[in-house]
This record gives structure tokens, C-alpha cells and sequence, in this order.
């Protein structure tokens, strides 16, 4: 069996679309209608006219996208790709965590669970990060969370101070400001490029820094340079058919990481195989209890109109 040529067929038949990530396995991205970063993928399944919708991604981003259209069927080619940074905020003490600081405005980084957008103002990813908090009046006090790294660079660019939630993404912060350090030496003629996810040692040391559609937009521009990237290495796939002639090399992770490079292991349990087995059965299926949904579109209707 031709496994791209039956989702081909299967996706046409089902009306179906495929979104995915730039995080996502090559195969999969070559397949997909679009392909993108979280503030993308959230745009386009807002305005899809698909029955269903195939999120090659991770959990909260498909659960984003149900959020978003309740009478359409959204499907995860695996419900293992969860997120180590949406884990990292359980909605039980995150709610106690707001009720302890009164009176602040909450917003939340979009990797996290609907229970915790629920609870949330306003929504933001890492490409409107800083014009959503720039859309809060300086008298508001602001609760961040779930990422505490992209808080910090968000109060670095804007000098707003915020409340910061502990959360981190682990492949963000499993690269090694030592073997980076020494790749920069090796390459002084390279720019670095990091995703704000990454610790603050690391942004230091970026030209450029920004969400992974950005990061993208950005080598555009400099086709001929030599990057160091430091974001997930499936980037380099999108990367490496925008700008051909550019020389990118992965940021280095620590001896540990169960990648020489950055991969994210949620990520890539999403398979083709595993794609095509979910457009057959229509599923898993992603579902949202109404009451949760309709207080968590909120905050994400507001970021989608503060972000036209
Ligand atoms: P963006 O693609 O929105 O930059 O997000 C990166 C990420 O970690 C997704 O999980
Ligand atoms: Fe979550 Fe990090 Fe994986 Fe993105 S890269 S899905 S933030 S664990």
C-alpha cells in the first residue's frame, strides 16, 4: 500500500485537513494542506471549511482547534503527543496560583490545556507574545505562565514585570551554553537563532529571536548565511527548502538528550502510518467538555482579533 497516496485519497473523501507543525516528521509535513507555527495553525483552523480537521501536532494544539470549531471532528494521529511544558501546569494549582494573587491579569502561552485557557484573559504564542502584553494596560498587574523562559524574555523586551509560573519546555532547555559556546568558536562566522522557549544564557547569545515561523521568515532573508539554530530540529526541514544555500547546523544538546541534536519526543510519535490509521477510523478524536470550551475560546478569540 502507498501510505501518502491512501491519506491522499482519504482526505479527500472525508473532506478532511491536514495541519501540522513544523516540529512534525518531514513525511508528514510534505503531506500536510498547511504547515506552521502555533499562531498559524490556530488561524487556520479558524477559518477552514473542512468536516475534519488532522492535527499533526501536539495535544493542546489539536484541542486548540476543537475549541475553536465544536461541530467539527478533530483528530491526533496519537494522543501520547502531549507537551512537557502544558504538563507543567496542572489545572488544580494553577487555579490555587490565581486565587492567591488577586486582581492580575492572566495570560497564558497557548502550550497548555484548555482547563488552564479557561482560566486565562488572554492567550498568546511566541510569535504575538509580546504585542498580547503590550495589549495590557501598565497599571495591570500580569500572571504568565505555563513557560517560565519565554516570561523572562517577554519582560526583558517590554520591562513589564510579570508573575511568572514555573514551566519549561524540555527540549528547549536541554541545549548546552558550553557546547554552543564552543560550536560559535569552531564557526565564528555563524548568527545564532533561538526560539524564546530556550533559557535566558542561550537567548543571550541569539541575533535572532523568535517563534519557529519567525526564525523561518528570518533565514529568508540572509539566504547565504551560516546559522546555528536553536529550536527542534524538525525546523531545519522547512528551513532547509526556503533557503537552500544557507548552511544550518542544530544547537547542541546536553550529552543526555536522547538526540545529539533537540528533538521533541512528543512530537514524533506522531507517524504516516499513524496518520493514515486516524483519517481511516476518525480517531482519537479530540473532545472538550462544553463548559470548558466556551470559557476557554475567549482568551483565544481575543488573541486571534489582537493579532490581524
Ligand atoms: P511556535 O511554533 O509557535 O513557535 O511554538 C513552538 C513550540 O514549542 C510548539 O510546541
Ligand atoms: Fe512542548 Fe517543547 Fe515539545 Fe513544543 S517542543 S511540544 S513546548 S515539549
Amino acid at each position: 500500500m502507498n501510505l501518502k497516496q491512501e491519506i491522499l485519497k482519504l482526505k479527500s473523501k472525508k473532506n478532511a485537513v491536514i495541519l501540522a507543525h513544523y516540529y512534525q516528521r518531514p513525511e508528514i509535513q510534505e503531506l500536510a494542506d498547511y504547515v506552521g507555527d502555533s499562531l498559524g495553525l490556530s488561524q487556520n483552523a479558524a477559518t477552514t471549511n473542512a468536516d475534519v480537521i488532522v492535527f499533526a501536532g501536539v495535544h493542546f494544539m489539536a484541542e486548540t482547534a476543537k475549541i475553536i470549531n465544536p461541530t467539527k471532528k478533530v483528530i491526533l494521529p496519537d494522543l501520547n503527543a502531549g507537551c512537557s511544558l502544558a504538563d507543567s501546569c496542572p489545572p488544580d494549582r494553577f487555579k490555587n496560583f490565581i486565587a492567591a494573587h488577586p486582581n492580575h491579569t492572566v495570560i497564558t502561552y497557548i502550550n497548555c490545556s484548555a482547563e488552564i485557557k479557561a482560566m486565562s484573559d488572554l492567550v498568546c504564542t511566541s510569535s504575538n507574545a509580546l504585542k498580547i502584553v503590550n495589549s495590557v494596560p501598565k497599571e495591570k498587574p500580569i500572571i504568565f505562565a505555563p513557560d517560565k523562559n519565554l516570561g523572562k524574555y517577554i519582560m526583558k523586551e517590554t520591562g513589564r514585570e510579570m508573575l511568572l509560573w514555573d514551566g519549561s519546555c524540555i527540549v528547549h532547555e536541554a541545549f548546552c551554553i558550553d557546547k554552543l559556546l564552543q560550536l560559535y568558536q569552531q564557526n565564528p562566522d555563524a548568527v545564532i537563532i533561538a526560539h524564546p522557549e530556550s533559557e535566558e544564557h542561550i537567548l543571550k547569545t541569539a541575533t535572532y529571536v523568535g517563534s519557529t515561523a519567525g526564525m523561518i521568515n528570518y533565514v529568508k532573508k540572509h539566504p547565504n548565511t551560516k546559522f546555528i539554530v536553536a529550536t527542534e530540529a524538525g525546523i531545519l526541514h522547512e528551513m532547509k527548502k526556503e533557503v537552500p544555500k544557507a548552511t544550518l547546523i542544530p544547537a547542541p544538546a546536553e550529552e543526555d538528550n536522547t538526540c545529539a541534536c533537540s528533538e521533541c519526543a512528543f512530537m514524533k510519535v506522531n507517524t504516516l502510518q499513524k496518520l493514515y490509521d486516524c483519517l481511516l477510523t476518525e480517531s482519537p478524536e479530540i473532545k472538550v467538555a462544553e463548559i470548558t470550551r466556551k470559557k476557554a475560546l475567549i482568551p483565544i478569540e481575543r488573541m486571534l482579533e489582537l493579532s490581524i
